[in-house]
């Protein structure tokens, strides 16, 4: 029996394509060569697995050329690039890769929120311009990062684990605002308390943006909410862009309105507010909040392996809409 085709859109680890090779016939993208869209559907064509980045956006349009698709496995926790009602119209199932970045990605929320808060690429570029002649009382004085407040908004598993080394490893008092409250063992074990947005925005010295994006949080940070921040305030994004208005951002930044920002992701990314990217008092990196070479490779693993787990069992590991797999003859 010949083997199903599966298309890994992505240059990946070579192990994880040689494991999808075991069981299938792969079209994979080793020179990480860019395609368009058009390509991408072109590619598409006759393949019953795509294994994607989170960069691919599958939707009804695309579905619709792909009458033969029937999973499609994110490398990413988040799947903001997927239509999953349109997928599960269709039959086609939808897993993402939540978990094993979770402790990767909550080291480096905890990395972005220290650098923002002591000025850390800031006073590196002007060391490394040869500014720096003597030591002055002031230079470069940022905040406090112990004994804070840190607010999070958005208390998923990566949001647990930034509060949990908040809380232990930093004396701090955290508190977030999530669409439902966590439970109370949930809560004590993160030493959070829950409060409204309104609050999390007035109080908190360090906001860490860890939610996920849908048109419900599209700009949940924007001029209005900056406004309510402290003066003094840092602001985190490790979740997605569109979450932050950039633009309202960088002009808040720009006034001194909040003290700080730092930016792991963009509205229209890998694109950048060109205002951002003039500003000192913004740390600003590539998206790699989960990018460790382990973490990568976990990644990768249980993208493939749902692909195999649906595809040769009927079995994945993590699925989205698993009303699909009810719902198949
Ligand atoms: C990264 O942004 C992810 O969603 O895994």
């Amino acid at each position: 029996m010949s083997k199903l085709k599966v298309l890994v859109a992505r240059a990946v680890f070579p192990e994880v394509i040689a494991k999808l090779e075991q069981h299938f016939d792969v079209t994979s993208n080793p020179a990480d060569e860019p395609w368009s869209r058009a390509q991408l559907i072109g590619k598409m064509q006759g393949m019953t697995g795509v294994f994607t980045t989170g960069a691919e956006r599958i939707d009804k349009e695309l579905l619709a050329e792909c009458p033969q698709l029937k999973i499609c496995a994110n490398m990413a926790v988040g799947y903001n690039n997927f239509d999953v009602d349109a997928m599960t119209a269709q039959g086609v199932l939808a897993t993402n890769a939540p978990d094993v970045l979770t402790e990767t990605t909550a080291d480096f929320g905890f990395a972005l929120l220290m650098a923002t808060a002591r000025r850390m690429t800031e006073s590196e570029h002007y060391l490394r311009a040869g500014k720096w002649q003597r030591w002055s009382y002031d230079m470069f004085a940022g905040s406090d990062v112990h004994g804070a407040t840190l607010g999070i908004l958005g208390m998923g598993r990566i949001g647990q684990g930034i509060a949990r080394r908040g809380a232990y490893g930093f004396g701090m008092k955290v508190i977030y605002h999530n669409r439902s409250r966590l439970d109370a063992a949930t809560e004590g074990a993160c030493k959070a308390a829950y409060v409204s947005k309104e609050e999390l925005l007035k109080t908190s010295d360090h906001l860490v943006l860890v939610l996920p994006y849908s048109a419900s949080s599209h700009h949940a940070i924007g001029a209005a909410e900056i406004a309510q921040m402290k003066p003094s305030a840092n602001l985190i994004n490790i979740a997605r862009g569109g979450i932050v208005d950039d633009a309202a951002l960088a002009a808040a930044l720009r006034d001194r309105r909040i003290a700080g920002a730092g930016l792991d992701v963009f509205e229209g990314e890998p694109k950048v507010h060109p205002d951002l990217l003039t500003l000192p008092n913004v740390v600003l990196t590539p998206h790699i909040a989960s990018a460790t070479l382990p973490t990568r490779l976990a990644m990768a693993n249980l993208a493939a392996d749902n692909l195999i787990g649906f595809l040769t069992q009927g079995k994945p590991l993590t699925p989205l809409n698993p009303a699909v797999l009810t719902a198949r003859p």
